[in-house]
């Protein structure tokens, strides 16, 4: 089964074609981050009209690359939520027009699930069950995963996700949007322990996480440095970014040991990050198999979706011909 898929949730264009008979076909990406960089954010409108330049090319793109004509395709997938809903409708009436037009199923993919299932793209899969954590810049979740379709959410971010911590820290320190390569790109400059973040939410139980309070403690740190130059810039990215990961850590060992599963996958943006892959890495210590996606499939894309697209399409899952897109969808629900 030959599947296209579609990523437009927020502001990367997707587009993918995966073989459930041999892999990953191609896949083409364009990124609206310059667009949005110079607003610091973001802006949902422009997103969803650079969704519309930029998706059909693409998509003949990936038909190009991989030597597939329209009529080869045998189902569409595109992220049918949670998004910016402009964005996603893009993505939502261009998959379902097309498969309309082909005469051929389509399915909408939830994103996160979208996520969570990207380290099965590469060559040594995770196998069922698994924790997931998953890092991105609208969601921090732990998730037990049994099988696909199967997910039991642990724990979650009660304000800003992890993601959009790192990018509202960078704002903060007067760094480029998105904000979650370039500190980590700076903390690397940062010396240890000149500064100490608050972990937040770890001295008490719970699997839930609370990034918020963090910028906030960026941002005063910044205010009474005594040198206001790059080192201390790159100090506070180094502390902050520690504290991000030192919290996350925490959590999922947390998380194992409540539930005994032995696998964990992480994946979302963050998932990219370095300092982040370096201690959860440690865990293999303790019997524990980390998964990731590779770097590219961290951040959103058309891959992941054109997968587990592909995945729900062989069950016989499917949508009907009248479509909707949402912006808010828990994972745990139908
Ligand atoms: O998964 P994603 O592409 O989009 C959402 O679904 O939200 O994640 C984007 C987020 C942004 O907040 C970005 O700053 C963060 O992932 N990110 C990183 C890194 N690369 C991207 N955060 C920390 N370190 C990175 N290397
Ligand atoms: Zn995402």
């Amino acid at each position: 089964m030959r599947v296209l898929g579609i990523e437009t949730s927020c502001d990367e264009t997707g587009v993918a074609i995966y073989d459930t008979e041999q892999g990953l076909l191609a896949d083409a990406l364009y990124s609206q981050i310059d667009l949005h960089r110079v607003y610091g954010g973001v802006v949902p409108e422009l997103a969803s009209r650079d969704h519309i330049r930029k998706l059909t090319p693409l998509i003949q793109q990936v038909l190009d690359a991989s030597n597939t004509t329209k009529q080869q395709l045998d189902g569409i997938a595109y992220t049918e939520g949670p998004g910016l809903i402009g964005a996603l409708l893009v993505g939502v009436a261009t998959g379902r027009a097309l498969a309309w037009t082909l005469g051929i199923p389509a399915v909408g993919v939830h994103h996160m699930e979208g996520h969570l299932l990207a380290p099965m793209l590469e060559d040594n899969p995770p196998q069922f069950p698994f924790l997931a954590l998953l890092v991105s810049g609208g969601h921090t979740q732990l998730i037990a995963v049994e099988s696909i379709g199967h997910y039991q959410l642990l724990g979650e971010s009660i304000d800003d996700a992890a993601g959009e911590a790192f990018d509202k820290t960078a704002k903060m320190l007067g760094l480029d949007y998105p904000g979650g390569p370039v500190i980590s790109k700076l903390a690397q400059q940062g010396r240890p322990d000149i500064y100490r973040f608050p972990r937040p939410m770890t001295n008490r139980p719970g699997l839930d996480f609370s990034f918020s309070g963090l910028k906030t403690f960026a941002l005063n740190t910044w205010q009474k440095a005594e040198f206001k130059n790059e080192q201390s810039k790159a100090d506070i990215a180094r502390a902050f970014q520690d504290a991000v990961v030192d919290t996350l850590l925490i959590k999922c060992k947390r998380a194992l040991k409540q539930s005994g599963l032995k696998r964990l996958v992480v994946a979302g943006g963050v998932s990219a990050n370095a300092a982040l892959r370096t201690e959860l890495n440690r865990l293999n210590q303790q019997g524990i198999e980390v998964f990731y996606p590779r770097l590219e499939f961290c951040t959103d894309n058309g891959a992941m979706i054109a997968y587990a697209g592909a995945i729900h399409l062989q069950r016989g899952q499917q949508q009907s011909l009248s479509f909707g897109a949402r912006p808010r969808w828990p994972l745990a629900s139908d």
